[in-house]
């Protein structure tokens, strides 16, 4: 009786643990298990992600795509949405570019478009093997600066939380954020050489909640860059350097730009950087307007301009600076910036003579020059900053306005 009992249960029992392992997978997409993906440095990852992508963004379930640990080639990947459930892409291995520049037809290497509820986290790394195109982009040099590869794009994507990813050695910016709603980066690592050029960390155009917590870059070029239209933008715990620092603009290069409003950054440290927090905006530029930009409790260590506005800037001597900025700047607070500047005028604020800046708070500014000039110094143009607590540089040199 008893071993009838045992063999009529026993297959019952396999088979409910088969169907339920079966259905709490169905939603994984493994590259390697499923799609033919080869961690083998060589073997094109472009076309087992797509395939895996083109299933998982037709799941009505939550749908998990994995690039298991190792290192693969990719040539290129466009990850289009919209899709029909929330989809995560885990990226455990190592994602390498083509080296070449030559290769790239348009200046993408991965992007992910259109996207609603997307997730991407797994510590891995998208290196984007770009020492051999760092001679090649040089802006200061060509006018039009040659469109090399991004290494991540997001373009329209909602509602994203990106965790735990390293971009490396971008060809060009390491992340660019188009059109996005709601995209967080959290735990995220940017690294390149100082001398790489035009590699900003992670640049944000177009785009409303955007928060960057947590993260450490270190680029040759802007760690974070905010271009108009930025909304609502958070930028918190990030360490910054090398780099350019943190910047909002240069804005009004463009007619029909949108206005800049709500960027809140706190507690970063900036490190050995060429500027530390940065507003900058074009001369003899189309009109424009940035306003309500706060930074606070960030600490510079060697920082150059550790606290600037430039309305006229003007690199490489491509436009008039004869003729004022059109962008208004307002309601701009600084406080709680310490540490020391590896340039004697440590804050500078040089506003529009046409449209001077409003509304600007400096507080708690304790920055130190240790050079032979003598102690640290502040520039002001058309600006009138309220001042509270401590000020180290003491008040503008050359108040004007
Ligand atoms: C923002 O996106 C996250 C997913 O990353 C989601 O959990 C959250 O509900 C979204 N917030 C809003 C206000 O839609
Ligand atoms: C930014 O994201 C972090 C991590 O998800 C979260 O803790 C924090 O509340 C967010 N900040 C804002 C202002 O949404
Ligand atoms: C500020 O950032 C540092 C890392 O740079 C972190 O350890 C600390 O917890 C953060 N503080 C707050 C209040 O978020
Ligand atoms: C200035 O910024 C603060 C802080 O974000 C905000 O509460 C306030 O409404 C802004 N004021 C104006 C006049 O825009």
């Amino acid at each position: 009786m008893g071993v009838q009992w045992n063999m009529a249960i026993i297959p019952i029992l396999f088979l409910f643990l088969f169907t339920s392992t079966a259905k709490a997978q169905s939603g994984v997409f493994d590259l390697v298990a499923k799609y033919g993906a080869k961690a083998d440095g060589k073997t094109d990852l472009s076309q087992p992600l797509l395939n895996a992508w083109k299933e998982a963004c037709a799941s009505t379930t939550p749908s998990k795509i994995v690039i298991p640990k190792g290192t693969y080639f990719l040539s290129k990947a466009t990850l289009e949405g919209p899709c029909k459930g929330p989809i995560e892409l885990q990226v455990q291995g190592t994602v390498m570019a083509p080296a070449d520049p030559s290769v790239f037809k348009q200046p993408d290497w991965v992007a992910f478009n259109r996207i609603d509820q997307f997730s991407m986290s797994g510590g891995g790394v998208f290196d984007g093997q770009g020492a051999t195109a760092w001679g090649k982009n040089d802006c200061a040099k060509h006018k039009y600066c040659t469109a090399l590869p991004v290494n991540l794009r997001f373009n329209f994507v909602n509602n994203a939380m990106i965790q735990d990813i390293t971009t490396k050695d971008s060809k060009q910016f390491h992340v660019n954020v188009l059109g996005c709603k709601n995209i967080t980066f959290l735990h995220f690592t940017v690294s390149a050489p100082e001398n790489s050029i035009n590699t900003d960390g992670i640049h944000i155009g177009r785009s409303d909640g955007v928060n960057i917590t947590n993260a450490i870059i270190k680029t040759g070029d802007d760690c974070v860059s905010l271009g108009d239209g930025s909304k609502n933008v958070v930028v918190h715990g990030v360490t910054c350097g090398p780099g350019h620092g943190i910047s909002i603009g240069s804005l009004g290069k463009f007619q029909g730009e949108e206005p800049v409003a709500g960027v809140h950054v706190s507690n970063c440290t900036i490190s050995n950087t060429m500027n530390g927090v940065r507003i900058k905006s074009w001369p003899a530029s189309y009109p424009g307007s940035a306003t309500d930009m706060h930074f606070q409790d960030i600490t510079m260590n060697n920082v150059g301009n550790p606290i600037i506005v430039d309305q006229e800037y003007c690199p490489w001597n491509q436009c008039n600076l004869k003729l004022p900025s059109r962008i208004k700047l307002s309601n701009i607070s600084f406080k709680n910036i310490r540490g020391t500047s590896s340039t004697q005028q440590a804050v500078k604020l040089i506003c529009s003579s046409s449209l001077p800046c409003e509304g600007v708070e400096l507080a708690n500014i304790d920055l130190v020059y240790n050079g032979p000039e003598g102690p640290a110094t502040c520039h002001c143009q058309n600006v009138s900053p309220k001042l509270t607590g401590k000020q180290n540089p003491s008040t503008c040199s050359t108040p004007s306005q």
